[in-house]
């Protein structure tokens, strides 16, 4: 029987000392308290992996909060001077998250946009190499065809929470199951992209445009 927590808290113990962009720690030193939840520790070193292998230049994050994934990627883009532009519609979130890239020392690589993923999202023209996704899930399978468009080809979406459906989730969030549930499918079924999910966080979609 695999036992998930076992497995991640196992994880978690391997990496806690080394880790430099720590969410415990990140989450501390930020002012503002009360905010959405950002990704857990392995999908940060996921992400960082991804940007890595994929030498990505152009990020575009849906969903910022106070910016622990931001920073965590733009600590490897700025090896190389890639821009991460990222979206949140919370200015008190937004402003914090601007403090944090201050103190992280990685401001020049990113570009917060206040304002409705919504709206924004397809207003953009711009390819990107990977593109996160991490915002109100109701927002997933609506802005899913944007996404594709705004991809390079070889391009990768990654979309976080999507193991929503069969997590043990806190009864609260349970109307965010149906958009995921919709989300995956779509994307599962979509003869363009390569795709899978990985049980890290509360599940990761990997979605690569052929
Ligand atoms: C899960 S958090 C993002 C966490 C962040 N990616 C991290 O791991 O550090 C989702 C964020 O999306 C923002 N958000 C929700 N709906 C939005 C919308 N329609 N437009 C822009 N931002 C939105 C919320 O305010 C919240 O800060």
């Amino acid at each position: 029987m695999v036992d998930l927590i076992k497995i991640r808290n196992y994880i978690e113990s391997l990496y806690k000392e080394k880790e430099e962009t720590n969410r415990k720690r990140f989450q501390e030193e930020t002012e503002l308290k009360d905010f959405v939840p950002v990704v857990d520790d392995d999908v940060a070193r996921y992400l960082k992996q991804l940007v890595k292998m994929l030498k990505a230049n152009k990020i575009l994050e849906i969903g910022t909060s106070i910016g622990y994934s931001t920073v965590s990627m733009a600590s490897i883009v700025k090896e190389w001077g890639g821009q991460i532009t990222t979206i949140e519609y919370d200015e008190k979130v937004g402003k914090q998250a601007k403090e944090n890239f201050v103190r992280a020392g990685v401001s020049k690589w990113v570009e917060i946009i206040l304002g409705d993923a919504k709206e924004i999202v397809p207003s953009l023209s711009q390819e990107y190499d990977l593109i996160f996704q991490d915002v109100d899930k109701r927002l997933y399978p609506l802005l899913l065809e944007d996404c594709i468009r705004l991809l390079k080809t070889g391009g990768v979406l990654v979309a976080e929470d999507t193991l929503f459906p069969v997590i043990d989730l806190d009864p609260k969030w349970h109307y965010l199951i149906p958009p995921i549930k919709e989300f995956n499918r779509l994307v599962a079924s979509d003869e363009r992209l390569e795709s899978t999910i990985i049980p890290i966080g509360d599940g990761v979609t990997v979605a690569i445009k052929k």
